[in-house]
């Protein structure tokens, strides 16, 4: 399969992960030298991140860059950091720490991201190598602030997050053949106690929604039959046009555009999760039968002081809307343990939680203390033994829900949208509606990018394995 993009470059055709089976490091190396150098660019982080690396590297490749697969082959080496955690924070200046002295003369380094925001110009003390420091609120300035380092500024800071604009380019370059993400509204406007993503990503701007829709259009005469519509609490799009459509409105809507076969949207903030929303997945199978509705935790106790917004009963009432559509949508969801004053109780409340809802995925992670954030002046903090304590009790009681869930959906045929060709022979891997990853069996020669239906055959904790049906 391959495809055009904007830029007119046929030979970024696959994914670098998911699909990293169309266009490997070989495939890049043997690609034609770039007028200005080459950049290589590491992510980490959030779905958001990698989609903002894809807007970057196309803004890159239309300034004449070639991307390559290591940083010693570059001659701008860009990372996109994320500061949700210490230890994810921690893992740039490690990267960074590997050049120091030994850094190549006319070598550009630039930090981008959540850390580059967090940590501003202060980044130039800890690393005096890095000439660029920019955060995601500044990107639609990334042109400018990458012509003034080519012109040999060694300073070069985006750091502002008071702006209106949302970062949109027409040179995005996807990972992803088949599905695309669309950022819909940056930023947040919620402030839970524990999380740097509102300083880091500045306050919620929403983009119109007739852009939107021209860009899926777009998006479905490529080829992508999937599209990703994301933000830090997606559900909180406010259209700034005239038209001010709902978010369930503009879910219905893109799915009608010619082409598309999936919508799938992330992240959702339960405080925002309306009826209309299950309506609108109930009504259109184009929408994805997955929500995921981070709750953080069980206990209201824990979620006034995390200023979540909601109660656990508010939160029940969220996912029995969901639990009364037609369709069966899975529930994913995101969990702190360890938060300061988290007490026996209150991580009981989070584990009969899980019970309650019997959730289709959690992401659970240890509470981490955050620089700017209110709750990293609350006392009581939790010990870092107690909390892996904690993160384990959690994680296998999920493990043994998701266990029993997979296991019931053994003899059940889903449809798969194939990403993945194993190494092993006759076997590939994709997504169903769900949101699950099926391993599965086919003789078929060229499955990637198609819809297939799966007999599930198989269970996993983490997913399913099966046969392609005949
Ligand atoms: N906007 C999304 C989530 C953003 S961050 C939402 O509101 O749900 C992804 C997840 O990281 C969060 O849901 C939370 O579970 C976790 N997280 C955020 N800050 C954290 C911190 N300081 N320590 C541990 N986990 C954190
Ligand atoms: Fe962070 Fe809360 Fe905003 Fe999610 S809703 S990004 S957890 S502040
Ligand atoms: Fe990390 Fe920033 Fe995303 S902190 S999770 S990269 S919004």
């Amino acid at each position: 399969m391959s495809k055009t993009f904007d830029i007119g470059l046929e030979w970024l055709t696959g994914g670098a992960r998911e699909a990293s089976a169309l266009a490997g490091p070989a495939a890049l190396r043997a690609l034609p030298g770039g007028s200005r150098g080459t950049f290589f660019l590491e992510t980490f982080g959030c779905q958001m991140n990698d989609h903002d690396s894809e807007k970057v590297a196309g803004v890159l490749l239309s300034r004449g860059y070639r991307q390559v697969e290591s940083p010693e082959s570059a001659s701008l080496i860009l990372y996109n950091t994320c500061s949700i955690r210490e230890k994810a924070a921690q893992k740039v200046f490690s990267r960074l720490g590997e050049f120091g002295a030994e850094q190549k003369a006319g070598r550009i380094i630039g930090v981008l991201g959540c850390v580059a925001q967090q940590e501003g110009e202060d980044i130039f003390r800890r690393a005096p190598w890095v000439s660029l420091v920019c955060g995601s609120a500044s990107y639609s300035k990334l042109p400018e602030l990458l012509a003034q380092v080519e012109a040999g500024n060694r300073r070069v800071t985006g750091l502002d997050t008071d702006t209106d604009e949302t970062f949109e380019t027409p040179v995005t370059r996807r990972d992803n053949p088949w599905r695309a993400y669309l950022t819909i509204i940056e930023g947040c406007d919620k402030a839970c106690s524990y999380c740097v993503v509102p300083y880091t990503r500045g306050p919620e701007r929403s983009r119109a929604s007739d852009s939107i829709l021209r860009e899926v259009r777009q998006l479905a005469e490529l080829g992508y039959s999937e599209v990703q519509l994301l933000g830090q609490t997606v559900n909180s799009y406010a259209d700034p046009t005239a038209r001010k459509m709902k978010f369930s409105e503009l879910l219905l809507a893109v799915a009608e555009a010619p082409g598309i076969r999936r919508v799938r949207f992330t992240t959702s903030h339960p405080r925002d999760f309306s009826p209309d929303i299950v309506d609108a997945i109930d009504r259109q199978p184009k929408l994805c039968n997955h929500v995921h509705l981070p709750v953080q935790s069980g206990s209201t106790r824990v979620l006034r002081a995390m200023q979540r917004t909601y109660s656990r009963e508010e939160y029940l009432e969220k996912i029995a809307l969901i639990r009364g559509a037609k369709r069966t949508i899975s529930i994913t969801t995101d969990i702190i343990v360890g938060f300061p004053g988290e007490t026996e109780e209150d991580l009981a409340e989070t584990l009969s939680l899980l019970e309650t809802v019997k959730y289709d995925g959690v992401f659970s992670f240890k509470y981490s203390p955050r620089p700017h954030t209110p709750s990293l002046a609350m006392r009581d903090a939790i010990p870092e033994e107690e909390k892996s304590r904690r993160l384990a009790v959690l994680q296998k009681k999920q493990r043994e829900i998701q266990t029993s869930k997979h296991l019931s959906m053994v003899g059940e045929t889903f449809e798969t949208l194939v990403s993945t060709k194993s190494r092993r022979e006759n076997q590939w891997s994709g997504h169903t509606s769900c949101h699950r990853v099926i391993n599965f069996a086919s003789q078929e020669p060229m499955l990637l990018g198609q819809y297939v239906q799966v007999r599930v055959t198989g269970a996993t904790p983490n997913g399913l394995s099966g046969e392609q049906a005949p």
